[in-house]
């Protein structure tokens, strides 16, 4: 078969020295996974269902949820997670970019306005993309901008944002961004995925932490993060979630998590709340790298997402490929990821990285 015709854009991405590849686990120092407080590395979902001696969960869920793969566990699941985010009621999603895909294409119609942050997730744009609603973003966390947006929106508003941002690691001004979206009668969705399992006494998220569950009128949380599973929830009311149900394609037209993965969110939920010392942990390594003097300029961050600017491809991968060779597995975030200029280290710390290896990544920088 030829397949030619693919090399011209392949090459494009060889030129600009960012051609993406697949590698595998080396054994490094952990300093680019999403397992924020080690509930992954450290096997805690698998010792909890290993205590579960009387139960075994089945590995295929055989359909769709509108057909054969509905059942008791993942429907008590969304109650949980309900519950436990204060939330009306929750609809389980196989992972966060289906959940968001399909909440932006399905729920904004023809004439409405969707306003999102420039910096929204690949997941939140690509939702967006598929709905028929116009759709502008506001400047990063600009609060004079998205009021601008505001004021010339049409038909139903809906506001898009994270409440901790994937790229740079800063927190989205959630309380003023509610205010504006009440003024403007504006309907608020918050993609929590940074926030799970960290932000909060109990990883509860910024919306909780900030008493806005009343606010928003839709909020993501998903389980491939510091939750150490696979899936997300998005939380609304009864009728959004069947709204869902009906029209979000995404949930539609796949076949559900199966039981497995299912009974492992629900370990994650049952453990992840008390794990206070592993937040406290991190808060210590965050302010120490927040303090840490450095030649490059570093973002404000106050969570496990530390930035780094460093720009061009050729001189982040430079230094990302001397970390690595210290042992330190530290990724660089290249163009047309992130803008061209604010290439970056993206240096995650997680509750198991030690002081000494955080002092590593320091000194090499
Ligand atoms: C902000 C944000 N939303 C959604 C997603 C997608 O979640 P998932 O990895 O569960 O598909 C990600 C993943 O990187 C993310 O960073």
């Amino acid at each position: 078969m030829n397949d030619d015709f693919l090399l011209k854009k392949l090459n494009e991405r060889q030129e600009q020295n960012a051609f993406r590849r697949l590698l595998l686990p080396t054994g490094k120092i952990d300093f680019c996974s999403n397992d924020y407080l080690g509930i992954v590395r450290n096997g805690l979902i698998e010792k909890k269902l290993a205590e579960q001696t009387h139960t075994t969960y089945r590995h295929g869920s055989t359909g769709s949820r509108l057909l054969a793969g509905n059942y008791a566990l993942v429907e008590e699941t969304e109650k949980m997670l309900a519950t436990f985010h204060e939330a009306e009621a929750g609809l389980i999603f196989n992972s966060g970019y289906d959940a968001n895909l399909g909440l932006l294409s399905c729920v904004p119609q023809r004439g409405d306005t969707i306003i999102y942050d420039y910096l929204s997730h690949a997941s939140l744009r690509d939702g967006i993309r598929l709905s028929f609603a116009q759709s502008f973003s506001f400047r990063h966390n600009n609060l004079a901008d998205l009021e601008k947006r505001l004021q010339a929106a049409t038909g139903t508003i809906f506001v898009v944002t994270e409440s901790v941002f994937s790229m740079d690691g800063d927190t989205a001004p959630l309380r003023e961004i509610s205010d504006l979206c009440e003024q403007y009668g504006a309907h608020l969705i918050v993609d929590e995925a940074h926030a799970t399992g960290v932000v909060g006494e109990k990883g509860e998220g910024l919306v909780q932490q900030l008493n806005l569950t009343a606010k928003c009128f839709a909020r993501i949380h998903t389980f491939g993060k510091a939750v150490g599973c696979h899936g997300a929830v998005i939380l609304g009311s009864e009728r959004l979630r069947n709204y869902l149900v009906n029209f979000a394609r995404s949930f539609i037209y796949s076949t559900s998590l199966p039981e497995a993965s299912v009974a492992a969110i629900h370990c994650a939920y049952e453990l992840f709340p008390a794990l206070h010392a592993e937040r406290a942990q991190l808060q210590q390594l965050i302010s120490t790298f927040q303090q840490a003097k450095g030649t490059w300029e570093k973002l404000v961050s106050d969570t496990p997402i530390q930035i780094v600017i460093i720009p061009g491809n050729d001189p982040v991968k430079k230094v990302a490929g001397a970390l690595q060779a210290a042992g330190l597995d530290v990724r660089a975030i290249l163009y047309p990821t992130v803008p061209a200029g604010k290439e970056r280290l993206r240096i995650v710390l997680h509750a198991f990285n030690s002081m000494t290896d955080l002092q590593s990544v320091i000194k090499l920088l």
